[in-house]
Order: structure tokens, then sequence, then C-alpha cells
């Protein structure tokens, strides 16, 4: 261990768990169009959003997460990397990437990656655009965006992706259906344009839809191509 590196602290999982369920639980209170859910991602759809990583025989990779929150895909994405990888992490929310960065200063699989590891605090929207990414690994909660906002997101997702890049990201399973039951009109049309955006322009090309079903609530998985049609 080199000088000035954390020491790694004999933590319970159990404290860690309840801290990070309390520490999503206020942002999803106080930052609720940002943080669009109350608990973080399960285990299960985080392996699944970060499956193209497990290939046993693949190229170093440049990879993007966009909102981390507190972790709960960014610790095995840490776990998954392999020398010559590279992982740039974009939040928004200043409370999350300070308990995020904290989380990280001890944690193994960062201290082993961390000269390969850079954070951008601020939109996804405004990531510099000088790295082609060859994998974005994206949490936003599109249907709590107006559709200029996603939009936006996407118009630089494609500027820092090159035809390959594949980007996973996820959707609550039945959230058309609930959306088009229940939701106040203004809101129900909104969501309407966001998922017309994402699903039936023809904007992007899908290669794949995975179910998690044990996750709160349960989520598709799509992975897609952001910037071939
Ligand atoms: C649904 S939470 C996902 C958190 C975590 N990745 C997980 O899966 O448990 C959405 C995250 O995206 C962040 N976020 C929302 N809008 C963003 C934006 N435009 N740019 C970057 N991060 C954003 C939020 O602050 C929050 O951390």
């Amino acid at each position: 261990m080199r000088h000035g590196d954390a020491e790694p602290e004999n933590r319970d999982p159990i404290v860690d768990m309840i801290k990070e369920n309390l520490v999503f639980l206020r942002e999803f209170l106080l930052e609720f169009k940002t943080t669009g859910a109350c608990f973080p991602t399960s285990r299960w759809a985080a392996q699944a959003l970060i499956a193209p990583l497990r290939e046993e025989e693949r190229a170093p990779k440049k990879i993007l997460e966009l909102g981390p929150g507190t972790g709960s895909v960014t610790l095995p994405m840490l776990r998954e990397m392999r020398d010559g990888d590279s992982l740039t992490i974009c939040e928004i929310n200043p409370r999350f990437m300070k308990a995020l960065k904290d989380k990280l200063a001890c944690n193994e699989h960062f201290l082993r990656n961390r000269e390969r590891v850079t954070f951008f605090e601020g939109a996804a929207q405004e990531i510099p655009t000088h790295t082609r990414y060859d994998m974005i690994v994206c949490a936003l909660p599109f249907v709590n965006f107006d559709l200029e906002t996603v939009q936006a997101i996407f118009h630089r997702l494609r500027q820092v992706s090159s035809p390959e890049t594949l980007m996973t990201y996820y959707e609550y399973i039945g959230m058309r259906t609930f959306n088009d039951a229940l939701a106040p009109s203004d809101r129900a049309e909104r969501i309407r344009e966001v998922n017309d955006y994402l699903k039936s322009s023809g904007s992007f090309n899908y290669l794949g839809k995975e179910r998690v079903w044990l996750n709160l609530l349960p989520v598709n998985i799509y992975t897609i191509k952001p910037s071939a049609a």
C-alpha cells in the first residue's frame, strides 16, 4: 500500500446496505426528478447492465457510467474491470458523488483501477466530447425527463460514441401500461413522447432485452447501439 492510500476497513455489509438505502431514499425525496427510484438497483439488475464487460476474450474498453447514485452498478463494474479498461463516472447530484467517492475510497477494486477512473460531476448531456467510449452503462431515469432533455442526452451520447459502442439501460416493466392507465394526463403524455422517441422512432439499433424480476421494481434491461440507426 502506498503512502496516503486509504486503509480497507472491516465494514459490516448490513450496516452499509442500510446506510446506502437511507442515502438513496433521502435523494429520492429531495431530488425525485433526477433520482427516479427509491431503492438502488439490485445485484441481479447490475450484473445484467454490465454483462458485456464479462465476455471472456475482449479488448480493453473505455467505459462511461451515467448516474451511479450510491454505486450499486459501479462496484460490480469496478470488479469486472481489466488492465487497460478505463471508466468515467458521470453524476449530476453532488451528494451522490460525494457518497460514492467516500464509499470507493477503501474499495479494493477501485484502488486497483483508480489510475484509470475519472469522475465528471455534471449532467450527462454536458460530458466533454474528447473521448469515444466503447461501452455506456446508463441508469438515468428517462421517464422523469422531458423529451428535449432525453434528446439532448442522446445527442451528446452520439458525440461520444462510435458505431460499435454498446449501451445498456433499464426501464421498469409495466411502466407504459401503468402510465397509460393511471398517470395524470400531462405526465402520461410526456412519458409517451419519451417512450416513442426511445422505442418507435428507429433512432437506435436495439440488440437485446433481458428481464430482471429480482429488482424493486422488476426491469427490462436494453442493449443498444446509440449511434447506429
Ligand atoms: C435511478 S438512479 C440510479 C442510481 C444507481 N445507478 C442505481 O442503479 O442504483 C439515477 C441516477 O442518475 C443520476 N442522474 C439523473 N439525471 C442525470 C443527468 N442528467 N446526468 C447525470 N446523472 C444524472 C441521479 O442523480 C441518480 O444518481
